[in-house]
């Protein structure tokens, strides 16, 4: 912390008030994307963290995970894997499901992208329960991936607490506004 990189992170992403419902206070990234700069200081941040750990994985999380991932995956030198929603990925799969308000929804994995033993980074761009990121977790350990961390761009508080997801670490860069 006391990286002024955080702050204009931070600053760059546009909170909406009750969308997509009453109550929600919408984190959007999408103006961190207009943000050149404070895109690129956010790609750094990860890139400096993950670049000597031997990762030769970077899974992102649809959707928003698809555009931090790929940029990380290219500076480590990693490849780069699609979590996606059901129905989206043409091959055969592996899926894993998790808790909604209402409901459950599903996280797919194409078999065969990573091998076993690979060192994995999970991306996404908010996590909150942390629902989505277990079921991503258990998705590359079920291909027997060594799943070295999650990192997100923004963490709710309750969350950040190091060890909470399947007893993998977190980072995140911000905690929303
Ligand atoms: C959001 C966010 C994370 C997830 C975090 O995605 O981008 O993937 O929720 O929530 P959790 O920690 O409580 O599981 P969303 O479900 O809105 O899907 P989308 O990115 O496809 O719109």
């Amino acid at each position: 912390k006391g990286d002024p990189r955080l702050e204009a992170i931070s600053e760059a992403i546009r909170v909406v008030p009750h969308f997509p419902k009453p109550g929600i206070m919408f984190q959007d990234i999408t103006t961190l994307l207009l943000n050149p700069k404070a895109f690129k200081h956010t790609i750094d941040i990860f890139v400096d963290r993950y670049r000597l750990m031997d990762i030769s994985v970077v899974a992102g999380v649809e959707a928003r995970g698809f555009m931090f991932g790929p940029p990380i995956a290219l500076a480590i030198g990693a490849k780069f894997v699609p979590l996606r929603k059901p129905r989206k990925l043409p091959g055969e799969v592996i899926s894993e499901c998790y808790e909604l308000e209402y409901g459950t929804d599903c996280l797919e994995m194409h078999i065969g992208a990573v091998e076993p033993g690979e060192r994995a980074l999970i991306i996404d761009d908010l996590v909150a329960t942390g629902g989505t990121l277990s079921a991503a977790i258990r998705l590359l350990e079920r291909v027997e991936a060594e799943v070295v961390e999650c990192a997100c761009v923004i963490g709710l508080p309750e969350v950040k607490g190091k060890f909470k997801l399947c007893g993998k670490p977190l980072y995140v860069l911000v905690e929303p506004r």
